[in-house]
């Protein structure tokens, strides 16, 4: 077939032999000439290239606000688009921009086109979008520094609006679905994208050296920023199977292809301290694309999906060619950029473990920004105790080491330890002999072992003395 079709304003469109890693943005300003989406950074940080994206989800059109400019084109196929120009109707401004010029939300108004789809994204209640308006614009940079004006919008507006966008006429006729495996053609690189695990299974094995693309948030970096020639993918965004979040024997099965806003209310009902970090994961638009998948193969040191699951006990599934194996996720970190993947083989699937009812579960992030930015150190405790002993402890921290990691002379330390103080420091100096962290422009060497060490500290206060406030929150931010 090799064309890539979606509809844009709910008209059909169809692009032959474009380059697979060109972007959305790019197809959006170079050949739509749509240029009122904003090229400002080029790798999912700064918002002024939002767009809207919908798919079908069982009768209806599910919307998510995404960042254009690492989004490869045909992640679009079968899909929907609106952009800030579809906003106006017969002359009239849409009430969320007219709210931006009436509130004097733009100033020099380069952010500005992104940050109108943002609040039109809570408009017509896109995915994500639920979020306190702070929390959800979160990805949506002003350099003018407008947020107070553009934040009233946000509360006060935009509850009025309505969505202007109607698909239903057009996704019933337009075939929304991309046939497997067709290379799009006339092109040196080729994009595979499976319908089934099975396919996916046989194309990677066929296909060993192809790069997987689950959101492209870290692959739409590679070639934005890293110009890195990808010359064969593999779309996994299009398997129903490896979306699935379900309860499965051992725990709750979130597949390679879930999506951080998908996993949320799951995650967050099983840890609660997890939601709560995965809210400072990225942005709305990253957790809009983002798979906790694509969070582990990468194999990052400072990723922060692994340090939570593996203090959770998460067990992870591969497939290689059909045939699965599991282990737990501490065993796939072998050494910096090195997975215990084998060629061919895939990530399917995280099994999440249903907390003890006693559990003690405390996730910290420590990063500059406190929304949208990577950490410099995550840790995170998993603690049950017996008696005021602590019975079991699993501690793993990012950014300590060249992978996600385990401490494992800090919890045999504290195991079988009364929870004192006295037992948490002694634990807290094991961490010296577990991790020697590295100095980067994130943190220094001893910065991040003193925050390492003192995450520890935080968990034992919240435990003790849980009316000493131990960790900042700009709340008043968020309402
Ligand atoms: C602006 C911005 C902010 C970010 N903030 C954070 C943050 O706060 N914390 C954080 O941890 N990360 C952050 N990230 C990084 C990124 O969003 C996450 O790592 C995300 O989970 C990657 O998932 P993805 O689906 O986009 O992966 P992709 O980019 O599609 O893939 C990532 C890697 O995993 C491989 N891969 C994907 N799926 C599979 C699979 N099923 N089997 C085998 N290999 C696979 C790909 O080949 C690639 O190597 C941020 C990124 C951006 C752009
Ligand atoms: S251009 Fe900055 S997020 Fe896309
Ligand atoms: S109005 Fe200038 S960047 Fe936001």
């Amino acid at each position: 077939m090799g064309q890539i079709r979606f509809l844009l304003d709910g008209v059909p469109q169809a692009v032959d032999g474009a380059d697979p890693t060109r972007t959305v943005l790019e197809h959006l300003r170079g050949t739509l000439r749509r240029t009122g989406t904003k090229e400002g950074c080029a790798e999912g940080d700064c918002g002024s290239c939002t767009v809207l994206v919908g798919e079908q989800a069982g009768d209806g059109v599910a919307w998510r606000a995404v960042n254009s400019c690492i989004q490869f084109l045909p992640m679009l196929h079968g899909k929907a688009l609106v952009t800030v120009e579809s906003l106006a109707r017969d002359g009239a401004l849409h009430p969320v921009q007219q709210a931006m010029v009436d509130r004097h939300g733009s100033q020099c108004g380069f952010c500005t086109p992104g940050i109108v789809m943002s609040l039109y994204g809570k408009a017509v209640r896109a995915q994500g979008s639920e979020a306190p308006p702070a929390e959800m614009l979160a990805g949506n940079l002003c350099r003018c520094t407008g947020y107070s004006p553009i934040l009233e919008v946000a509360r006060d507006v935009i509850r009025e609006a309505g969505p202007q966008v109607d698909l239903s006429e057009v996704t019933d006729d337009e075939p929304l679905a991309l046939a497997y495996a067709d290379p799009v053609s006339g092109l040196t690189r080729r994009w595979f994208a499976p319908r089934s695990l099975d396919q996916l299974a046989q194309l990677a094995s066929d296909h060993p050296e192809a790069v997987i693309v689950a959101g492209a948030t870290d692959v739409g970096l590679w070639v934005t920023k890293l110009r890195k020639p990808l010359e064969t993918l593999i779309d996994i965004g299009q398997i129903a199977e490896l979306r699935r979040t379900e309860t499965v024997d051992g725990g709750v099965w979130i597949g390679a292809g879930v999506r951080y806003v998908d996993a949320m209310e799951t995650l967050t009902a099983l840890y609660p301290d997890l939601g709560r970090m995965m809210r400072r994961l990225g942005s709305t638009q990253v957790r809009n694309s983002g798979t906790i998948g694509g969070n582990i193969a990468n194999g990052s040191p400072i990723g922060d999906m692994p340090p939570a699951l593996i203090a959770a006990g998460a067990t992870l599934v591969l497939n290689c060619g059909g045939a699965r194996r599991r282990m737990p996720l501490e065993a796939f970190f072998l050494d910096y950029g090195r997975q215990d993947r084998r060629p061919g083989e895939f990530v399917e699937a995280v099994i999440v473990p249903q907390p003890q009812p006693d559990l003690v579960f405390k996730v910290f992030k420590l990063s500059k920004r406190f929304d949208q930015d990577i950490s410099a150190v995550c840790g995170a405790f998993a603690l049950t105790f017996d008696d005021g002993v602590v019975a079991s402890a699993r501690i793993a921290f990012g950014g300590m080491a060249g992978t996600p990691k385990r401490a494992a002379g800090c919890e045999a330390g504290l195991v079988g330890q009364p929870w004192t103080e006295a037992a948490v420091e002694a634990a807290m100096a094991a961490l010296e002999a577990d991790f020697t962290p590295l100095s980067d422009m994130r943190a220094s060497a001893a910065y991040r072992m003193l925050t390492a060490r003192n995450m520890l500290r935080k968990v034992f206060l919240e435990t003790t003395r849980p009316e000493q406030a131990v960790r900042v929150e700009p709340e008043s931010a968020r309402g």
